[in-house]
């Protein structure tokens, strides 16, 4: 058999297998080629010739990644890179930035090493590469896959002219817990909009091409399960069933293969008692054998040598356990580079397996067009021109979730801000820090370029804008650590606020709010310190003295729009009481200020959705929509049940209600959108019909939205299913289509969406994708409290 035939053999046994299983199991669970460029003969054909003339050092020497620049994780190894290069042995570097940096050890692996092999530069690209956009979390409540692809591709372009070939994103983790920081570099808790925004990640940075100028691969993380750290704290072990493994946490990264990934990052979590970067059913069956993946998986940061801390074997033993289950290159743990050799020269690791590894990061490198093009030519100093400054704007001002609007005694609503406000009072200490409104990994981004609430508010209100900080972010002992906090290299050092006097600056505050007529206060967190990896919290709240600082302001009588500045849902139950106008601004990147200020006057109609539920209490997480049923369904649920029913024997907590308190695909409007009763092309379809591939769709949903209000504003009009009989029971309701939708005052559109194996589809107890007899609940609308219902039977 030749050697391609080889590589397709398990999905052809998986395709005869379960051929032979009958209806019940689709054939879409078997995909074809994860990427056409990277199976191509032409690039496997120069991997082979390659292949052959490599020793076994030198083939190790492409499973190793080395971290030269600043570090991103714990231990860097800092050897003598040069002459590992001129060796050959030097893969892959992490935290090499800029053309010069790059070229450097570019030349040394090019000229010097006996084979020429290039070196394969990565990088954290987060959210933006030099030009900072809002954090992925932000990014999805646009609910906007164009706006992704926006920052994904300036993004690319501004990697590459740093002699940046493969970015560590994007990070499609499932997050369904907010103490877990990293919830922030997610797109939130949802399977369905997790997948679509992890296609245009993908498609956003690879175009169709790795090979082209402007692309770059990208490496899918955290495989898998990352996010469903128990407790929410990082690093810790993950437990899950199968089925909700297969159904919630693995789609989005199924979808990134689906569009072409190049290469995957195992994490550093256990699932289900086995360490994900020792593990051969996640890294071989599922995704290779399953899914079809021709790329590499890298490691997490010394995540092959933290299988030791695992306790499953000692450095050896470990490497091999790792390299054995599919883990091709191991970043920054330099176990790969010093204890493989031996095994494989003793014949405890087959050279075969070294092969193949070397193999698939080879076929990446010839993909990229890395031996044709290795180096960077040098371009000017980067800077924010007019054009990245619109571009971040745009996207920022689609980012924005407006919570609440009420409307205020004798005022109406506060929001959109008029020239009428009167004298306005901004408040708070994210308002006017650069750095922190930077968010959190924001890699080569620079606090300068940062455009603040303060400013922003300034140049348009001039000297009827009047500014004070409030309080310090963090408890006072606190504050002075992150003064002196170093995260990633320099970048948190000297940005922050001078230390203050909580009480003091509180008074100053209130003094500030009487003199005014209305005030803004932009409260949050730390994303400098308390977000992003390593981040975790066991609380939700405001930081510091903020909560104080809100409720002294408030205890004034101004009216008071509330701009919540946070990379994670934050539990703001005090202000969604007391609190009329509030904004959930996340951490918006350079152009923060401009966009919070763009919303508030009404230049843009907010349009953004939650993609993560809001709790009342932290002890609600993890908190999401898409809950199982209950036997005993309490009032306050997405069930629905009345408050009579026997509250005390129900699925409940006996202080707060089980809801959100802004739940998953919630966001306001400036206008008013309604829903007319949604039609289903078919009331009833057969099962066979739905299982059959040659059918996409069976049938369709509709219904016509309309603009009721008087200004312009775009609705993301949002598709719930319930399946209400089926053989494993399934979640109370599940997003499955949405669009964003413009609409002019008036106009009414029609939206339809439609109904097949992919939207029908769940996990049965013997862990196949299929369809059954049943009736599915159906309702659109602006959140996952949709009211308009209909329903589409499946029949026999
Ligand atoms: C993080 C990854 C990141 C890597 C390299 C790790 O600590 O978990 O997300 O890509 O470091 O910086």
């Amino acid at each position: 058999m030749t050697r391609s035939l080889l590589r397709f053999a398990p999905r052809l046994v998986l395709f005869v297998a379960l051929s032979f299983l009958g209806p019940l199991v689709a054939i879409s669970q078997i995909q074809p080629a994860s990427n056409p460029q990277l199976a191509s003969k032409q690039v496997n054909d120069r991997v082979e010739a390659l292949l052959q003339q490599m020793t076994l050092d030198e083939k190790i020497g492409q499973l190793v990644q080395f971290s030269a620049g600043y570090a991103t994780g714990p231990g860097a190894s800092n050897l003598k890179y040069d002459e590992l290069a001129e060796r050959g042995q030097v893969g892959s570097m992490i935290n090499v930035v800029g053309a010069e940096a790059t070229n450097h050890y570019q030349h040394l692996a090019v000229e010097k090493s006996r084979l020429h092999i290039p070196i394969l530069f990565g990088l954290d690209v987060i959210h933006g590469h030099r030009t900072t956009f809002p954090v992925p979390l932000a990014l999805a409540a646009s609910w906007d896959p164009a706006a992704v692809e926006t920052v994904t591709r300036q993004s690319a372009l501004e990697a590459r002219a740093d002699g940046v070939r493969w970015v560590f994103s994007p990070m499609v983790d499932i997050a369904r817990d907010p103490r877990w920081g990293r919830i922030i570099e997610s797109s939130g808790e949802d399977p369905y909009l997790g997948s679509a925004l992890a296609r245009a990640w993908v498609t956003g940075y690879q175009q169709d091409d790795l090979s082209k100028p402007d692309s770059v691969a990208v490496s899918v993380k955290h495989f898998a399960a990352y996010g469903a750290a128990i407790a929410g704290r990082d690093y810790n072990a993950t437990d899950m069933s199968e089925i909700t493994l297969r159904q919630v946490y693995l789609e989005p990264y199924r979808a990134a293969v689906g569009a072409g990934a190049a290469t995957m990052m195992s994490s550093f979590n256990s699932l289900n008692g086995i360490p994900v970067s020792a593990n051969p059913f996640i890294l071989t069956k599922i995704l290779r054998d399953e899914w079809g993946f021709d790329g590499f998986v890298v490691s997490d940061w010394g995540a092959v040598a933290e299988l030791i801390n695992h306790s499953i074997g000692d450095g050896p033993t470990v490497a091999r356990k790792a390299i054995e289950a599919g883990v091709d290159m191991d970043m920054e743990g330099n176990l790969y580079g010093t204890v493989i050799a031996a095994q494989v020269r003793s014949s405890k690791i087959p050279a075969s397996v070294v092969d193949e590894a070397a193999r698939r990061v080879l076929r990446v490198k010839f993909a990229l067009g890395l031996f044709d093009h290795p180096y960077t030519t040098p371009t000017p100093a980067y800077d924010a021109t007019p054009e990245r400054r619109v571009l971040a704007r745009k996207v920022a001002d689609e980012t924005l979730v407006l919570l609440k609007n009420d409307p205020v005694a004798g005022v109406g609503a506060l929001l959109p801000l008029t020239a009428k406000a009167g004298k306005v009072a901004l408040i708070g200490p994210l308002a006017d820090n650069q750095r922190e409104l930077l968010g959190a990994w924001s890699g080569q981004g620079e606090a300068k370029y940062v455009v603040t609430l303060r400013q922003a508010l300034t140049e348009r209100l001039g000297d009827k804008l009047l500014y004070a900080p409030g309080c310090g972010l963090l408890p006072g002992e606190d504050n002075q650590v992150l003064q002196e906090a170093s995260f990633n290299g320099a970048a948190a050092v000297g940005h922050h606020a001078p230390l203050l006097d909580d009480s003091q600056a509180i008074a100053e505050a209130v003094a500030l709010a009487k003199k005014s007529d209305l005030v803004v206060l932009a409260l949050g967190e730390s994303s400098a310190w308390m977000e992003g990896e390593a981040s975790s919290r066991a609380t939700l709240g405001f930081t510091g003295a903020q909560q104080q600082l809100l409720q002294a302001v408030s205890a004034t009588g101004k009216p008071i729009v509330l701009v919540v500045l946070a990379g994670r849902p934050l539990e703001i139950s005090w202000a969604a009481q007391h609190i009329p106008a509030i904004l959930e601004a996340w951490s918006p990147g350079v152009e923060a200020g401009h966009a919070v200020a763009d919303i508030l006057f009404g230049d843009v109609n907010p349009s953004a959705k939650l993609p993560a539920s809001l709790p009342r209490a932290v002890g609600q997480e993890p908190l999401y929509y898409a809950q199982l049923p209950t036997g005993r369904p309490a009032h306050g649920d997405l069930s629905h049940m009345p408050r009579d029913a026997g509250e005390k024997f129900m699925s409940r907590y006996m202080d707060v209600d089980n809801s959100a308190l802004y739940p998953f695909g919630w966001g306001l409007s400036y206008t008013r959108f309604t829903y007319t009763q949604p039609t289903v092309s078919r009331a009833q379809v057969p099962v066979g019909e739905v299982l059959d591939p040659a059918h996409k769709s069976v049938a369709t949903v509709g219904v016509d939205v309309k603009n009721s209000g008087s200004v312009a504003g775009t609705e993301v009009v949002q598709l719930y299913l319930r399946n209400t009989a089926a053989s494993v029971e399934q979640p109370v309701r599940e997003l499955k289509g949405f669009a964003r939708v413009t609409l002019a005052p008036g106009e009414t559109r029609h939206v339809e969406f439609p109904l097949g194996f992919d939207q029908l589809n769940f996990y049965n107890a013997d862990i196949h994708r299929t369809v059954e007899p049943t009736t599915y609940k159906i309702w659109l609308g602006g959140s996952s409290l949709a009211t308009a219902e209909t329903a589409l039977k499946v029949v026999e």
